[in-house]
């Protein structure tokens, strides 16, 4: 659109005026999918009932109380166990076309492998299944959202290659018994996050603080893992229209100097491209900056091999192409430059790029979660660029306060990432197909543990019922979900009435 001439900057005026006309009222695609999400370790509770095993978060709060803010536990958390029939009769309320929830693995295999199957742990989630169908809300299912059994962890966890097989034994458990009435499954949530807060760091369970090398391993098995669940489902469980992918945390980057895109691309493939190059580019095994940044700066620290772990030939072949769609979970953006290499520091654990935050930019109850919905929008596009414009599910998309049912804040931020959203698919043309808010119930937040709240769904944690409230959000996105519109005012009163 830009021209120098007189005449082109005349008609760039005129696009502008009718182009914000015409998104006064912004319109989901036909067909757009409209839902929320929670986990199991954030929601469930019941953590030792009904012949439930013990996950790497059970150990990791009672073992580690000081490293969660307000000590607090996933123990009863919200008792999403008990009270899953009243949850769904809020999503019903809501009016989302598909909830997105995860399987705690030691609930259904308690000694972690296959050989025993705890009943009363599948029938929770053919109940629930089946409560959500009764409602016409579809089931997307995620595999694994971080709550292994602690058994596995004992030898190593994501850093031991035979998770690979466990996991996928566990899978294959679950695409038996649940398969038959789940059209949507995620294998593995946000491995990056894992992988380097978990394993390269002692910011998740299990909280390995192994460094470089100890993340890039997990991500390695991870990936392995992943492409043979993909596989297994694949050739013995697909039916017609089914989807299965994989999950994968993405922060935009925005330029601290203008157009430093270097720095853009950089952070890019070493945070989201670490974890889906090899997966949805045609070349398939981790970006190439990847690989020769790592391999020459392991090289200058002394080290005999790249700590970057190599697959071979035939696990790229195997791990490429193994997602029918790409499923995002996206919240935030920092601001990236790229700095030169300094004697003496681990250059290579942070790729060459510096990160920081734009202190203009509003912030949330998180620390790390500021308003950038720019950010937003151009790592859609950035997908769409790099992967030939897969089929993309926003999968998570939130924001955290400290308090209260009237989150006026939470409603402007959603409204400027959906309006974000719509005009990456619009304007640019990026193929999104749904778009999942984070989360449906204010939750245990990881290591914030309930200090952030990002639900939908006010719940009183210090109330033995844990009572749900709809907040003014809740009113705000069904209104959103029953119009398939998006208005250009935010907080209407129309929409704020009881749930
Ligand atoms: C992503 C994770 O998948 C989820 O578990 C977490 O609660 C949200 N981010 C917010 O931090």
């Amino acid at each position: 659109m830009a021209s120098y001439s007189f005449l082109g900057v005349t008609v760039s005026f005129i696009f502008i005026i009718t182009y914000a006309f015409a998104n006064d009222t912004l319109h989901f695609p036909k067909d757009f999918l409209l839902g929320t999400a929670t986990a199991s370790y954030q929601i469930e509770g019941a953590w030792n009932e009904s012949g439930k095993g013990e996950s790497i978060w059970d150990e990791y709060t009672h073992n580690r109380p000081n490293f969660i803010r307000d000590h607090s536990t996933g123990d009863v958390a919200c008792d999403s166990y008990h009270k899953y029939k009243e949850d769904v009769q809020l999503l019903s309320n809501l009016k989302v076309d598909f909830y997105r929830f995860s399987i705690s693995w030691p609930r259904v295999l308690p000694t972690g492998y296959a050989n025993v199957i705890n009943r009363e742990g599948i029938n929770y989630y053919k109940n629930l299944i089946n409560e959500l169908l009764a409602k016409g809300i579809e089931p997307f299912v995620t595999l694994y959202h971080w709550d292994h059994p602690e058994i596995f962890e004992k030898m190593g966890g994501w850093t031991n290659e035979m998770m690979v097989e466990w996991i996928s034994d566990y899978a294959r458990v679950i695409f038996k018994e649940l398969g038959p009435k789940v059209k949507y499954f995620i294998t593995i949530n946000e491995a990056a996050v894992f992988c380097d807060e978990g394993y390269g760091r002692n910011d998740k369970a299990p909280g390995k603080n192994l460094g470089s090398t100890g993340k890039y391993l997990c991500m390695h098995n991870a990936l392995k893992a992943h492409a043979k669940i993909y596989h297994i489902y694949d050739e013995e469980f697909r039916k017609p229209g089914d989807k299965i992918g994989i999950d994968a945390a993405c922060s935009g980057a925005i330029a601290k100097h203008l157009n430093d895109t270097t720095a853009i691309d950089l952070h890019f493939q070493f945070h989201c491209g670490w974890a889906v190059h090899p997966i949805f580019s045609k070349t398939g095994d981790y970006p190439e900056v990847m690989k020769t940044h790592i391999a020459e700066n392991s090289r200058l620290d002394g080290y005999p091999r790249s700590l970057l772990p190599k697959f071979s030939p035939t696990w790229v072949n195997y791990i490429k192409g193994t997602s029918d769609f790409f499923a995002l979970n996206h919240y935030t953006s920092v601001r990236v430059e790229t700095v030169p290499r300094e004697e003496g520091q681990r250059w290579y654990q942070f790729s060459g790029v510096k990160e920081s935050l734009d202190p203009s930019w509003p912030g949330s109850a998180s620390s790390w979660l500021k308003v950038v919905p720019q950010g937003f929008r151009e790592i859609i596009n950035k997908i769409a660029k790099e992967y030939d414009n897969p089929p993309l599910y926003i999968m998570e998309n939130g924001f955290s306060d400290e308090c209260c049912t009237s989150d006026h804040s939470r409603i402007s931020y959603l409204h400027s990432y959906i309006k974000a959203m719509l005009l990456a698919i619009y304007e640019d043309g990026c193929n999104v197909k749904g778009y999942t808010i984070w989360s449906f119930l204010d939750n245990f937040e990881w290591l914030a543990g309930y200090t952030e709240r990002f639900g939908l769904v006010y719940v009183n944690f210090t109330d033995s019922q844990r009572t749900r409230t709809p907040k003014l959000s809740f009113n705000w996105y069904k209104h959103i979900i029953e119009t398939r519109k998006l208005t250009s005012t935010f907080d209407s009163p129309t929409v704020i009435n009881v749930a």
